[in-house]
């Protein structure tokens, strides 16, 4: 695997910059929204898409999660209330999530492009990263839209594991680690996410069915919208990504 991308400037906001300069690639500059119910795979598709196609992963949930071990005081009461919203399984309030995302507007005009992951999740929050990029005169190469029976979304769920230091993600079944209970690449321990017990995630698709899935309309009728079916591996949906974007997909 590459160097994981820090992605500080994401992650923490503000003037940080990220530690490893942006990748460009010569012929193309990628700006996509990965759509798709929670636990279909975008945050593993974004990380592939990182490692061979350059443009940088920007997960809004990674930003919460970020903000989550944080010590008390040096949290704002907004991402405060961010984090019982999220905790619970619900959506944050739009206005929380465009302040972070208007805090991290350099990192849409990265130079590696970018693959948004989590945001927009309602028609709000397209409406205005829509006005976002006209104003930064920059426009989405493709919305990748990602769907997978609900069964297999559970099963996804329930055996994900994310490691407490570098934030990696794995599957019981699915991605193990070499050891278990310890991640590959930097060898702190996986959790399960609080948000992936099960009365939090039937919280979730109800909020992705209510308010993320007009989301699929919204950019058909822009004409970007590009649907794909999740494999069975992660590989096997990455082939699937390459195949739809009309790219020559290298192993
Ligand atoms: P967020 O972090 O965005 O979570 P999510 O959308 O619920 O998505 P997930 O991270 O659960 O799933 P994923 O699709 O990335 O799947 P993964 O690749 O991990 O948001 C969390 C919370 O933050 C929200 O609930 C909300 O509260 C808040 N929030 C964030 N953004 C917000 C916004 N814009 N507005 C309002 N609130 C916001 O894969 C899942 C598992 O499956 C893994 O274990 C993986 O190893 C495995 N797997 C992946 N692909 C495959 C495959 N092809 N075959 C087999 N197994 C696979």
């Amino acid at each position: 695997m590459n160097e994981k991308n820090d992605r500080a400037a994401w992650i923490k906001g503000g003037n940080t910059t990220c530690s490893n300069p942006p990748r460009t690639t010569p012929d193309r500059v990628w700006r996509l929204v990965l759509l798709g119910s929670p636990g279909v795979g975008k945050g593993t598709q974004a990380v592939l898409m990182h490692e061979r196609l350059g443009p940088c992963h920007l997960s809004t949930g990674d930003v919460f999660r970020a903000a989550k071990s944080l010590p008390d005081g040096e949290r704002s009461p907004a991402l405060n209330e961010a984090l019982e919203y999220m905790r619970l399984g619900k959506l944050v309030p739009d206005e929380i999530v465009l302040n972070v995302i208007r805090e991290r507007v350099s990192c849409l005009r990265c130079p590696s492009g970018f693959l948004l992951d989590g945001f927009p999740r309602t028609v709000a929050q397209a409406e205005a990263l829509e006005k976002l990029l006209q104003k930064e005169k920059l426009a989405l190469t493709a919305v990748l839209n990602y769907e997978l029976p609900l069964e297999e979304i559970l099963e996804r769920l329930g055996g994900r594991r994310t490691c407490s230091g570098c934030k990696a993600v794995f599957h019981m079944v699915n991605l193990r680690p070499r050891v278990e209970g310890i991640c590959d690449f930097c060898g702190a321990k996986l959790f399960l996410r609080e948000d992936d017990r099960p009365e939090s995630i039937r919280v979730r698709m109800e909020a992705y069915e209510k308010s993320t899935k007009p989301l699929i309309d919204f950019y058909k009728k822009r004409g970007l919208l590009v649907t794909i079916v999740a494999g069975k591996v992660p590989e096997e949906t990455y082939q699937r990504t390459m195949k739809a974007l009309g790219v020559a997909a290298a192993a």
